[in-house]
């Protein structure tokens, strides 16, 4: 993997994380990154022209941490919903040594702060997500802070220059540089904002999920989950079950349906993950919060050796923008690691993964529930 991030007179040692993933060829930033941090060094250059101090940026986004580290020099707050991007921004600033106490790290369900000088932003691929940060940034914004947004050229169409008109201001994207564009956007005050989170009723059940801007399946149930919620696991009264990557926690809140003395452990990477699935308890069933823990963590990174009798799973296929299934790997070993002795792995998985032979490697078998077309339905048991 390349680590050595060179941009002008900038030189870093960047990281992606986890750290040792399996594909070499993957790195800590891209283009984008590099067309932002060149345009945020004109813009603060400019600002130096005006005003003694430093300006204070809001970084929003940043992947690993390039754009904070390349920056660092410049007081700086960094809100993201991801927890991996916070361990990787930690990781590559101590990496280079800026462990200054210039910078603050905040979630993206954290208010902004009620000033920025400059705004940075990585844009999601999500809508849902931008139009929620466009409607923070247009309370905090002023008719002078610069708003700068980057992404590859093909995720940014008229549809998204729209969204930042109608919310922010009004925003021009840059010639194509490497495959990406730089959005520059000139906030006005009082526009008209969305209101988040989103709230549907679940067909055929009597529960009515919440769901924050940037959960997964937040418009509607994912067809996968869709297929597990059929096959979830039974006789498992009084267990402490793990509903691994919840997103909004259908799967635990129905699990919790039919169980209500379960220990059930919500756990996510998304801090809006976890909120959702927090929130769906607290609407649909607040008898068994008592009962229940929400957790940010990376896979089971927090969970004790043989603590677990069931971990539900509808793993991951993606990291930000990138197609991957090391996340998958990495909570089916760590998986192994947490459940008890005749403890239970039970995943839904498209077809086309073939998760079955490397399940069938890791914990010695690994047994076919259900199938349709699309998806099958996994179960490993911890033997040994
Ligand atoms: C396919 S979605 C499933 C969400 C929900 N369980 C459902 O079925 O609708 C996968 C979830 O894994 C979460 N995730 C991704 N990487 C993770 C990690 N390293 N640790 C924990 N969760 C992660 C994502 O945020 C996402 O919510």
């Amino acid at each position: 993997m390349n680590t050595q991030f060179q941009l002008g007179h900038i030189n870093l040692s960047l990281q992606r994380w986890p750290l040792n993933q399996p594909n070499h060829s993957l790195q800590a930033w891209d283009a984008a990154d590099e067309l932002l941090i060149e345009a945020a060094n004109n813009a603060i250059d400019n600002f130096k022209r005006h005003d003694t101090a430093l300006p204070q940026l809001l970084i929003i986004n940043d992947s690993f941490g390039a754009l904070s580290c390349a920056l660092a020099h410049c007081p700086q707050i960094n809100s993201t919903d991801s927890y991996l991007a916070q361990q990787a921004l930690a990781h590559n600033r101590a990496a280079n040594g800026l462990n200054d106490q210039r910078y603050q790290n905040h979630d993206s369900l954290t208010p902004l702060p009620a000033h920025a000088d400059i705004i940075l932003l990585k844009l999601p691929n999500n809508h849902s997500y931008l139009s929620f940060i466009l409607s923070q940034l247009a309370s905090i914004s002023r008719p002078d802070t610069v708003v700068l947004a980057t992404a590859k050229a093909k995720d940014i169409n008229r549809n998204v220059l729209e969204m930042f008109g109608r919310q922010l201001g009004h925003a021009e994207a840059s010639l194509t540089v490497k495959k990406c564009r730089l959005i520059r956007c000139q906030p006005e005050l009082g526009k008209p904002q969305p209101q988040f989170p989103l709230k549907w009723k679940l067909d055929d059940t009597p529960f009515t999920l919440i769901n924050h801007a940037n959960v997964f399946a937040r418009e509607k149930l994912d067809l996968g989950a869709r297929f597990l919620l059929q096959h979830l696991p039974v006789d498992i009264a009084g267990q402490r079950v793990i509903d691994l990557g919840c997103g909004n926690g259908v799967l635990g809140l129905t699990l919790l349906h039919t169980h209500p003395d379960l220990q059930l452990v919500f756990s996510d990477e998304s801090y809006m993950a976890v909120a959702s699935a927090k929130a769906n308890i607290e609407l649909n069933m607040p008898q068994c919060l008592a009962k229940t823990e929400f957790l940010v963590d990376d896979c089971l990174a927090s969970q004790a050796e043989q603590s677990v009798d069931q971990i539900i799973c509808n793993p991951p296929f993606h990291q930000q923008h990138t197609v991957t299934t090391h996340i998958a790997t990495q909570m089916f070993n760590e998986a192994k690691r947490v459940l008890k002795r005749g403890g239970r792995l039970r995943i839904v998985a498209n077809r086309h993964l073939n998760y079955q032979q490397q399940l069938n490697r890791l914990f010695g078998h690994c047994q076919q529930l259900a199938a349709n077309p699309k998806f099958v339905i996994l179960e490993a048991i911890k033997r040994s």
